[in-house]
């Protein structure tokens, strides 16, 4: 939960912690701007043998730490979800999983990657139904390290997660006003007017072809759609986790609808093709034959491997609009070539 605040923001929204600091004999001081992951890589090897500190799991031993005391505290209100874990189950072949357990906690995105019909679909699903070994898998889902509340399974104004799949059909006869005006009203938000002007706004911003208000949601494109969606539940949804599913095949853009759904205290899930979403995450769940295979941390060697990915996407992109808007490739500057726009950081 605290993987993207700096050292300064955790011992502010949790005091607490430093006793966990002290505990483990890390000396933070004028480490306060950094985050604990960007603190811990910079400890050196000897006071790592010196201290015997255990760096690859202190990240996850404070994050269930200050989950611990808040609830021995009873500070969060109840029903507040801080993390969510699975549980190993099996393959296909009936063959056992054999990670542990994975802890997800607010504000982490993890990737799911594995061929087409390894299950990472199946995977979203069984969180989304909060699955208690009930489902093809076996697979188990905890909440705050608990079993769920049965809640979240049959309550639709509660729910838990935000589901974006591969298929999305309207079947309702509604403009695409009333529908985001429904959603509202049903999420009893105040600022109604404002809410849809801004959730049709973004939408337009994902979407290749505008779209009005005024339009029957039956008449838009698989991407306006899908466009529609994305920005709904980014402004609207109160669930703490999103689930994204192959998000780069929805005919949007991509990536201001990743920046849209990224929100700081959201758990988020997403299975990808696209190496330039699946590095964006901090973890990739690797997926064969059903099973969840490994998970690997997304080193900062990859983080770096993102700016090339970027303009090489620019690239694809600004060729794809050409192509769309009938010109022709290749001239730059009178030549033939490639104009490489400048470095796109947003995801660095
Ligand atoms: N562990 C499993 N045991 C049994 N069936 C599974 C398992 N994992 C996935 N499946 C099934 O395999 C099929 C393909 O999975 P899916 O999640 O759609 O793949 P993907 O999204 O990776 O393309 C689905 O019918 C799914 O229910
Ligand atoms: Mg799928």
């Amino acid at each position: 939960m605290i993987d993207r605040l700096t050292i300064a923001q955790v011992l502010e929204s949790y005091p607490f912690a430093r006793d966990f600091l002290d505990q483990n004999r890390l000396n933070v001081s004028g480490s306060e701007h950094l985050t604990f992951a960007e603190f811990l890589k910079r400890i050196d090897a000897d006071e790592i043998e010196d201290q015997a500190l255990r760096i690859e799991t202190l990240q996850d031993d404070l994050n269930r730490y200050i989950e611990q005391i808040l609830d021995f505290l009873g500070v969060e209100e109840s029903g507040a979800v801080r993390s969510l874990t699975i549980l190993p189950g099996h393959d296909k072949d009936k063959t056992p999983e054999t990670f542990e357990r994975l802890d997800i906690y607010r504000s982490q995105i993890v990737s799911i990657v594995g061929p087409t019909g390894s299950g990472k679909s199946r995977l979203l699903a069984d969180i989304e139904w909060a699955a208690q070994r009930d489902t093809p898998t076996g697979r188990a889902i905890l909440i705050n390290g608990e079993n769920p509340d049965p809640k979240w399974r049959y309550s639709s104004n509660n729910k838990l997660v935000a589901q974006l799949s591969q298929n999305m059909n309207f079947v309702m006869d509604l403009s695409v006003g009333e529908f985001i005006e429904m959603h509202a009203e049903s999420r009893m938000i105040g600022n109604r007017a404002e809410i849809k002007a801004k959730i049709l706004a973004e939408a337009n911003r994902l979407a290749g072809e505008s779209f009005l208000a005024s339009a029957p949601v039956t008449s838009l494109s698989g991407g306006q759609s899908r466009a529609l969606m994305i920005a709904d539940t980014a402004i609207l949804s109160a669930s703490p986790i999103v689930l994204i599913d192959e998000i780069e095949n929805a005919g949007i853009d991509r990536r201001k609808a990743l920046d849209l759904l990224v929100s700081q205290d959201k758990i988020v899930l997403m299975a990808t093709h696209d190496p330039l979403l699946a590095l964006l995450a901090d973890r990739r769940i690797v997926i064969q034959n059903g099973g969840i295979r490994k998970v690997v941390e997304t080193r900062a060697e990859e983080k770096a491997l993102l700016l090339e990915f970027n303009q090489i996407d620019a690239v694809m992109q600004e060729a794809r609009r050409k192509l769309r808007a009938g010109e022709r490739l290749g001239e730059v500057d009178g030549k033939i070539g490639l104009r490489f726009p400048a470095d796109d950081r947003r995801f660095a």
